[in-house]
């Protein structure tokens, strides 16, 4: 009897140590980075480390278990959790253990893990998805949350991604702002306590503050030292990162859709995939983090990420609402003397029962006004091709005046409350592309100009309202599913267009402040980061956006703002994105016309560097006086460097600039470029990489007044 008693317990300690030694350490790695995760004895996930990837392999049994991975609610847990379900019986609590993982490779060769959990009392599943992108240490997570019960739940908490550090201090920069003043940097120790960065706007990630972050760990980062977590959220309406510090001052980032009046019922059966999280941690800094947000999206998500880009001259600033076929083709005139590639045609085009002559009216109507475009859109595509530039439009498609007759016909297709006063942003409601019919028309609106006029080359979508008066006549009992529903609506559009039109580019805008997130990037090739466009809030604008948007996807448009600064330096900032001009030559001399088409050509000509390198951002207009930038190609043969003074003081001293990115044993020849004035007394002469990373160059001066220069290295 002794013997079968020893027995037993010598085959349970056999399959105790078996089942720990099963139990599997998970890798998601790039080059840089590992985040690994662990089974623990009582079969729950925990993330054991995310940090530097280890050199060793073998290493990987030290580190310890770490926090639960994916916390749930309603277990004991004290802090924000990541899930929150409430059963079809309203218990509200749910644990999740491990099932199984899987490695993959997806078809843009990213390795993708996906890890399944499961709770033992209730059919509900949860599989956390890890696409790695090995060279730009770049990861990318969703969650996929089905209910296995027969009847419906309601998710309430339903997090994209849920990460732990354990570090000494947490630095948060985060970039808020509003309107035409957009994406300020101010960074805060995190301690004790909830730091929430969300928005409510429903139409639009952000108005007040980009859909992103960075948290500088153990002490603060600058752009070329030390470790950083940057992340976002790839969804274009409510998002939330919630920074909690706890106790044992460990930090857990949650981030995905704002759960804020978004309580999503899933039926029997039914599974909600959340929006990525995209995410990389720099061990040199944010210069690294932006260039690894860079270099993955023109790869493997912007649309067109690694095409070409037009310039342009859009009408917007020249005639606002006020024009008619006469001035569109003189403007067309200014287009070929500017020499860019096309001529985009702004808000005021449509309309007939209430023609949009200004912002309180026609929206929604979009059928050309015959009193300003008697031979319709047609005629200026045909003015176009004669004068040898594309043809590009903006539409609003979303949108609609109540002055308008879709709202007059369709009331029942926009968001409002019934029952209540409506409440105007911008004089407009917004369509309630929760219901196929409002997407049908939104679709419609493409598909008909596009149709009409296939010399269309360009859309520039505008989205200038969030959403008001939220209710939808179409959800009736289902509420809180509008804010998520009207984004998988846009989306529907999205993909409708893509399919039918693969080929059209498209900049997002929604009078700049923040319909920009990198869901929305798959659809479009650029954004307009600020209706702002004075080109000394540009150095700021474009700067807070590039830690996460490649130059490539942002607009940066000449137009008349700050004529303070000469056209030299407008142009000079605006040939460090995707250049535009939004202005009329007769607000110009004829020098500044010429000037400005010599540019645009030097511009043809360095746009590869600019738009398809690597951007270093060496001084920034946060720390002085001065702004300067450079851009290498992949290669490291040629290197375009901008250099502002912004706000040079008398008798300031000024110190040589260090470039970096260069080849050290290469050597290259300075040419300064959009000249106008005064050039550098270094231009012409050649350096090596080495002496131009370890002493630099005098690009700064101390001169009154804003000065630029461009310098072309090869
Ligand atoms: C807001 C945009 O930012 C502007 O560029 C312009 O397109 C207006 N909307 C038109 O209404």
């Amino acid at each position: 009897m002794k013997k079968i008693a020893l027995l037993l317990v010598a085959a349970l300690l056999c399959s105790l140590g078996a089942a720990a030694q099963d139990k599997p350490i998970i890798k998601v790695e790039t080059q840089g980075v590992q985040l690994v995760f662990k089974v623990g004895d009582n079969g729950r996930l925990y993330q054991s480390y995310l940090g530097k990837r280890l050199t060793h392999e073998a290493d990987l049994k030290h580190l310890p278990k770490g926090t639960e991975a994916y916390i749930t609610h309603g277990m004991e847990d004290y802090f924000e959790s990541a899930l929150e379900v409430e059963h079809s019986d309203h218990n509200s609590s749910t644990e999740l253990k491990y099932v199984s993982h899987e490695v993959t490779t997806q078809a843009d060769g990213a390795t993708l893990t996906t890890i399944t959990l499961a709770d033992d009392v209730y059919p509900t599943s949860v599989k956390l998805r890890f696409a790695a992108y090995a060279d730009q240490d770049i990861i990318v997570e969703s969650t996929e949350i089905t209910n296995g019960e027969k009847k419906p739940v309601v998710l309430r908490q339903y997090a994209s991604s849920m990460l732990h550090m354990r570090r000494s201090h947490y630095y948060l920069t985060e970039y808020s702002g509003d309107w035409a003043n957009e994406v300020n940097m101010s960074q805060t120790e995190l301690n004790f306590g909830k730091k929430v960065l969300d928005s409510k706007l429903g139409s639009r990630a952000s108005m007040f503050m980009p859909s992103f972050f960075q948290v500088a760990l153990d002490a603060p980062a600058t752009e070329t030292t030390g470790d950083v977590l940057v992340g976002t959220l790839a969804w274009t309406g409510n998002y939330r990162f919630c920074l909690e510090v706890d106790q044992h001052n460990a930090l857990r980032v949650v981030s995905g859709i704002n759960p804020y009046f978004s309580a999503y019922t899933l039926k029997a059966g039914e599974k909600f995939t959340t929006p990525d999280f995209i995410f990389t941690l720099s061990d040199a800094g944010r210069g690294k983090a932006a260039r690894n947000f860079h270099t993955w999206a023109r790869n493997y998500r912007l649309k067109d990420g690694n095409g070409n880009r037009m310039t342009l001259l859009n009408n917007w600033e020249a005639t606002y609402f006020d024009f008619n076929e006469e001035k569109l083709v003189n403007l067309m005139d200014d287009a070929v003397k500017l020499g860019v590639d096309l001529f985009l045609l702004d808000d005021g085009w449509f309309g007939n029962k209430y023609p949009r002559s200004s912002d309180h009216q026609g929206l929604g109507d979009w059928q050309e006004t015959e009193g300003k475009l008697p031979h319709k859109v047609g005629y200026l595509c045909q003015k176009a091709k004669e004068k040898g530039v594309k043809f590009g439009i903006w539409i609003e498609p979303e949108m609609v005046n109540p002055k308008s007759e879709l709202y007059e016909n369709h009331k029942d297709w926009v968001i409002h409350l019934p029952n209540r006063k409506e409440y105007y942003f911008r004089n407009q409601l917004v369509l309630d592309l929760s219901n196929p019919k409002v997407q049908d028309h939104v679709f419609g609106v493409v598909d008909r100009l596009l149709t009409d006029y296939p010399e269309i080359a360009f859309f520039k979508w505008d989205c200038n309202s969030p959403i008001t008066n939220i209710y939808s006549p179409y959800l009736k009992e289902q509420q809180t599913h509008l804010y998520v529903d009207y984004v998988r609506g846009l989306y529907k559009v999205l993909d409708r267009i893509k399919a039918k039109y693969p080929n059209v580019p498209m900049m997002l805008c929604s009078g700049g402040s923040g319909r920009i997130d990198y869901e929305a990037l798959r659809y479009f090739t650029e954004f307009w980061p600020s209706d702002n466009t004075d080109p000394v809030e540009r150095l700021y604008i474009q700067w807070g956006y590039s830690n996460v948007y490649p130059v490539k996807a942002q607009c940066a448009h000449v137009t008349t703002w700050n004529r303070g600064a000469d056209i030299k330096f407008r142009m000079d900032v605006a040939s460090m994105g995707k250049m535009g001009l939004d202005i009329k030559c007769t607000d110009m001399k004829p020098e500044e016309v010429e000037f400005c088409h010599d540019a645009v050509m030097n511009y043809n000509r360095m746009k590869p560097v600019i738009l398809d390198g690597d951007q270093y951002r060496l001084v920034s207009p946060y720390e002085g006086n001065h702004a300067s930038t450079m851009f290498v190609s992949p290669d490291k043969a040629k290197a375009v460097v901008f250099a502002f003074d912004v706000n040079p003081r008398y008798a300031e001293r000024t110190y040589p600039v260090k470039l970096q990115g260069l080849d050290p044993n290469r050597e290259y020849r300075v040419k300064e470029t959009n000249l106008r004035g005064d050039k550098y007394w270094f231009n012409g002469r050649t350096y090596s990489g080495d002496y131009l990373m370890t002493v630099g160059l005098e690009l700064f001066s101390n001169r009154r007044g804003l000065t630029s220069h461009v310098i072309e290295l090869e």
